[in-house]
């Protein structure tokens, strides 16, 4: 299936935990993969994967199986991923869990943490959840980056996001806004 169409057959679904109606473009994933060089020891984790629209220019970027791990809550999105990207590991899982999960994968010491989840429409306590999971990988020294749209940047639940981060590990490094993306969103970058 079309990637787009599959992509708001999820949002039609489910709305509120897809918070998107179209995956991000090449150019947003391109500002979200800036720097990110995951190694067997320096993983890469990807949560809320979707259909692939950031995994597809992450991948080639990965020099071995056990340098990915991609969370995903959706288990039809995660079943065509494991089509498609049959050479990386996904999960179909919850980031609640996030550490838990990537304890049973076995896999390597985190060092990057790309985050595509929606916060501004995801629950409070769902969101507090899973940023008290990446507390405990930036404390080993992750790298934390995530995308907010412009048009949701005000949003209580995204300066929640901004404060819970900016207390903890300083002031983000924001990126220029992406405009060639639906919607135009910037990616905001901690680490500690
Ligand atoms: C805005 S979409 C981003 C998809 C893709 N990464 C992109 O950039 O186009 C958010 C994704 O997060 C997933 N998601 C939402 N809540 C989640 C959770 N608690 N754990 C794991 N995945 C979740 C949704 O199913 C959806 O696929």
């Amino acid at each position: 299936m079309n990637e787009n169409l599959q992509f708001l057959q999820a949002f039609l679904k489910n709305p509120l935990k897809v918070g998107a109606i179209a995956p991000s473009s090449p150019e947003l994933a391109a500002k979200m993969l800036e720097g990110i060089e995951p190694a067997e020891n320096n993983i890469v984790i990807e949560l809320g994967v979707g259909t692939g629209a950031i995994t597809k220019f992450l991948r080639p970027k990965i020099p071995h199986r056990d340098a990915y791990l991609g969370i995903e809550l959706d288990r039809h999105l995660v079943r065509s991923l494991q089509r498609n990207f049959h050479d990386l590991h996904f999960v179909c899982g919850n980031a609640c869990d996030l550490y838990s999960i990537h304890q049973k994968s076995g896999l390597g010491k985190v060092g990057y943490i790309i985050c595509c989840l929606p916060f501004v429409s995801l629950p409070n306590d769902v969101g507090e959840k899973i940023l008290r999971q990446v507390d405990k990988f930036m404390d080993e020294g992750c790298t934390f980056r995530t995308f907010q749209y412009a048009h949701g940047y005000y949003m209580p639940s995204a300066i929640k996001l901004r404060e819970h981060m900016r207390n903890r590990y300083g002031r983000s490094k924001r990126s220029k806004l992406v405009v060639k993306n639906v919607p135009p969103a910037y990616t905001l970058t901690w680490h500690k």
